[in-house]
């Protein structure tokens, strides 16, 4: 039996009636090799979807209601679709309303239904669990409401618009973008002023990622976020009142953003951090999509190091785990590139390691770091996956 035939049973088990009408969605969590809170200061990101997904298990129920369930929680929600404004404050399935309530918003139809939520993306680990829900939602409602061809960026944008406005985590544009549109064994560079994006085989030789989780308690990471993304608002405002006139941060080069440090008075400095941040992530991301191409994975490595570096020091969106695991990476014979990936304060690092030291690296990192923060880290390996798609059964 497949993954796919436990979960409609368990479907059936919580809403009865019989395998007519049942549809699956499925979207994927993702890495961030390089290019880390600048997707909101329109730079570039190479984002890279993971095998963990979210599924959705879905079917029209003939009502006006939304039914809410998942597979590892005890929660339940019945939602109004002529109400779907009320539910932005859910313990659980708020980013499901939200995501049906932009969509009926924008002129989608939403028709009632019960859907079950499986997910193997960690939850609150900075893999993008929340827009692989998002967008297996968004396609899955779209879908029963009737539209057969989607377009995925516009779902990309539609899911992205729920998390800000309903429920109010002001993220830029890269983990829905990622969860709709990343193909088999690539990464995606994007360019999120314009959302013009390719695709680039992920092949990293003798190389493998690991990922670590720091397994760090999840706590205030909506409103750091947020707060940086207001710093990084300031910065450009006090670029543009002394004569700069910018679109975004990264529209930058580190020259020009120095001809204006005179301008960030002394209690405004640490804005001038964020704003380097920004400049030199976006150089070094175009530069690592070049490393990538040409097979300097050397190179590449380094880079993720020096983002990891000036993502803790400049942009201070990491932590004492995630130092902790750069600094047992960087101590690992084998390991010739890491950093921390996605929003921060917590979370994944990312560590290219040499495909036959895994286990050592494991072994060391999971020995070293509980002897740092007292608890122990988890593992994840995975090949580049595929974005949100509709699962058919044969
Ligand atoms: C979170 C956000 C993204 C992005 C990253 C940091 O994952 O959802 O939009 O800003 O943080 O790069």
């Amino acid at each position: 039996m497949t993954k796919y035939h436990e979960l409609i049973r368990q479907f059936i088990g919580i809403y009865g009636g019989t395998e007519e009408g049942i549809r699956i969605f499925e979207a994927p969590g993702r890495i961030n090799l390089i290019g880390e809170h600048i997707d909101y200061n329109g730079g570039h990101v190479l984002p890279v979807a993971l095998e963990m997904t979210n599924v959705v298990i879905a079917r029209p129920n003939g009502t006006d209601r939304l039914n809410l369930a998942a597979t590892s929680l005890p929660d339940r929600v019945s939602a109004d679709i002529h109400a779907l404004e009320n539910y932005k404050n859910l313990p659980w399935g708020s980013y499901q309303c939200g995501v049906a309530y932009v969509l009926q918003q924008k002129g989608y139809s939403i028709v009632g239904c019960d859907l079950l939520y499986h997910g193997t993306v960690p939850y609150g680990a900075g893999l993008s669990s929340s827009a692989s829900i998002e967008v297996a939602t968004a396609v899955a409602l779209a879908k029963l409401g009737g539209r057969d061809e989607l377009n995925m960026v516009e779902i990309a944008l539609l899911a992205q618009e729920a998390e800000n406005k309903y429920v109010g985590m002001k993220c830029g544009i890269m983990d829905q973008f990622a969860a709709a549109m990343a193909k088999k064994n690539h990464a995606i560079f994007l360019d999120c002023s314009t959302l013009e994006y390719r695709y680039v085989p992920l092949e990293l030789g003798d190389y493998t990622i690991v990922i670590t989780n720091t397994n760090a308690p999840h706590k205030l990471t909506e409103s750091q976020y947020n707060q940086r993304r207001a710093e990084c608002e300031q910065a450009l405002a006090v670029i543009n009142a002394n004569g700069g006139n910018y679109p975004h941060l990264c529209s930058m080069s580190l020259d020009e953003l120095e001809s204006f440090k005179r301008c960030f008075k002394e209690e405004a400095r640490v804005l001038y951090r964020r704003a380097r941040h920004c400049v030199t992530e976006e150089a070094r991301t175009v530069e690592s999509l070049k490393a990538l191409e040409s097979g300097d994975i050397e190179t590449f490595g380094k880079l993720l190091c020096e983002a990891n570096i000036s993502i803790r020091d400049d942009y201070e969106a990491t932590g004492k785990e995630l130092d902790a695991v750069f600094d047992i990476a960087m101590g690992i014979d084998g390991v010739i590139g890491s950093r921390m990936t996605g929003g921060g304060f917590g979370g994944c690092n990312i560590s290219i390691v040499r495909k036959d030291r895994v286990e050592p690296f494991k072994k060391i990192m999971e020995e070293e770091y509980t002897k740092a923060v007292g608890y122990a880290p988890s593992f994840y390996q995975s090949n580049a996956g595929e974005g949100a798609r509709e699962v058919y059964l044969k």
